[in-house]
């Protein structure tokens, strides 16, 4: 059963045709000509057109082409009383289903209409399946063909078939989870559990027992026993995002299981063994952190064991232009929209754009685009990157107005508040020709307290 347009000039044809494909439990749809043809199929989705060839206003060839405009793979069948072998070539030549003579025979037409409503019904079934093929790839491709992109993707492929821990960093929206994905999805593992956990989501005492499980009335509240993460990712791959945040017992009870794969829930003292490879991420500089006695200096030499560092995206401009493709493309398949494209100012904009918030930014600023315009291109006036965060040499940066962005989007304060920070101790610096002590002076800065900035911002006495 499917949705036949009928088309023929002659009322009596389109009655006879209609009622013996009704018998087949069609829907049926009738034009009297090309013109009301080309607007039903324009409103309309059909599985099947069946057309005269020689009508007053035109020709079935102009239905063929109308219906294949909306829909390439639309079978449409010719019915035609003045059969010639020029026009039957002509028809299937420009890609007609079939060609069939009048005076028709009614079962001929109707075993005709059912292939092509099968086919029909096939095609558009493989266009879903691919469809969801792509979208499954889709989410797990880590795009960019940049050296630094690259060189991610090799270092994936290299560990993911081990069950070495990996330490995941770069700023926030790089695509640190995706790669922890990646790795699980590419290795032994895959049919285990994939356990993702926000370490900076909880509390001290709540990140433990999430983390490790508790035994009844380890604390206040603990009114059960409970099993943690770890054991719920048993053979399979757990991901500590954030990890930078955990406490220091946090991070004694992950170096334990690290070592020798030893699990104490919080308030047991029987260890219980556990199969878990342990994927870390963090936006923080780790060593900063050991240095500050926040973080393990032992626990950070067994997670950096293989780092994987993602470079912020204004570090590798030339990936921008892609991965617009791309989330252009996965925007609109998400929001079932047409596909809209960047104008080429607006990929300049963009190009020339800081994105403190990285390829989450980026993404999110198309998808803003697709929704807030109705043009099929966006062009600059469509991305509010308001705050102007543009690269400096680029114009005028405007690092140091960080309260001037607009709060109701997602902002990344972090960022913002360190780029203000180093862009004012540049300045100043540049205002004492390079003098520190004066510059620490007029920023109410110890001068070891300046020199630990230079360092964190990777500022060389030369600037
Ligand atoms: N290389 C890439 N190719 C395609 N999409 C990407 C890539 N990197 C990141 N993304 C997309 O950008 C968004 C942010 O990625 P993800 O959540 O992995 O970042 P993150 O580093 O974990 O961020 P945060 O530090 O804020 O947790 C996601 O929508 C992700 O799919
Ligand atoms: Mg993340």
């Amino acid at each position: 059963m499917g949705r036949i347009l009928v088309v023929d000039d002659e009322p009596s044809m389109r009655r006879i045709l209609a009622s013996n494909l009704r018998q087949d439990h069609h829907e049926i749809h009738e034009a009297s000509g090309v013109e009301e043809a080309q607007r039903t199929l324009a409103a309309n989705d059909f599985d099947v057109v069946v057309t005269d060839q020689r009508m007053p206003d035109g020709e079935g060839l102009a239905v063929l082409a109308a219906a294949h405009e909306n829909d390439a793979t639309l079978p449409v069948i010719f019915l035609t009383a003045v059969a010639s072998i020029e026009l039957a070539v002509e028809s299937m030549r420009q890609g007609a289903f079939d060609f069939l003579t009048k005076p028709f025979q009614p079962e001929v037409v109707r075993a005709t209409v059912r292939r092509a409503c099968e086919r029909t019904r096939l095609l558009r079934e493989n266009i879903l399946l691919k469809d969801a093929v792509v979208r499954l790839e889709g989410a797990s491709e880590i795009y960019g063909e940049s050296a630094p992109m690259q060189a991610v993707r090799e270092r994936i492929a290299r560990v993911a078939p081990t069950s070495a821990t990996v330490l995941i960093t770069g700023e926030t929206g790089t695509g640190k989870e995706l790669v922890a994905r990646a790795i699980h999805r590419n290795s032994p593992r895959a049919s285990k559990p994939f356990v993702a956990v926000n370490c900076a989501a909880f509390t001290e005492t709540l990140l433990e027992s999430e983390l490790f499980g508790h035994e009844k009335g380890a604390f206040t509240g603990a009114d059960r026993q409970r099993q943690g993460l770890f054991e719920a990712a048993h053979e399979g791959t757990l991901f500590l995002d954030e990890a930078g945040e955990m406490s220091l017992a946090a991070q004694a009870k992950l170096l334990r299981i690290l070592t020798d794969g030893q699990l104490l829930r919080v308030g047991s003292t029987r260890p219980r063994h556990v199969d878990v490879r342990v994927l870390v991420a963090t936006h923080r500089n780790l060593e900063q952190r050991v240095r500050e006695g926040l973080f393990r200096e032992d626990l950070f030499y067994r997670l950096a064991v293989v780092p994987i560092q993602i470079a912020p995206l204004r570090e590798r401009r030339e990936d921008i232009a892609g991965l617009s493709d791309v989330f252009c493309h996965q925007i609109a398949t998400d929001l079932k929209m047409p596909r809209r494209r960047l104008s080429a100012e607006a990929l300049q904009q963009l190009q020339e754009y800081r994105f403190p918030g990285n390829l989450r930014e980026l993404r999110n600023l198309i998808e803003r685009a697709y929704i807030l315009t109705s043009n099929l291109e966006i062009g600059p006036e469509d991305l509010p990157l308001a705050q102007k965060e543009t690269i400096p040499g680029n114009g005028n940066s405007s690092r140091a107005n960080a309260l001037a962005i607009p709060l109701s989007d997602s902002f990344d304060l972090t960022g913002l508040l360190e780029g203000a920070e180093k862009e004012l101790i540049l300045r100043t610096l540049n205002a004492t020709r390079g003098a520190q002590a004066e510059a620490a002076r007029r920023m109410g800065l110890s001068r070891s307290a300046l020199a630990y900035k230079l360092t964190k911002y990777g500022i060389r006495a030369s600037e």
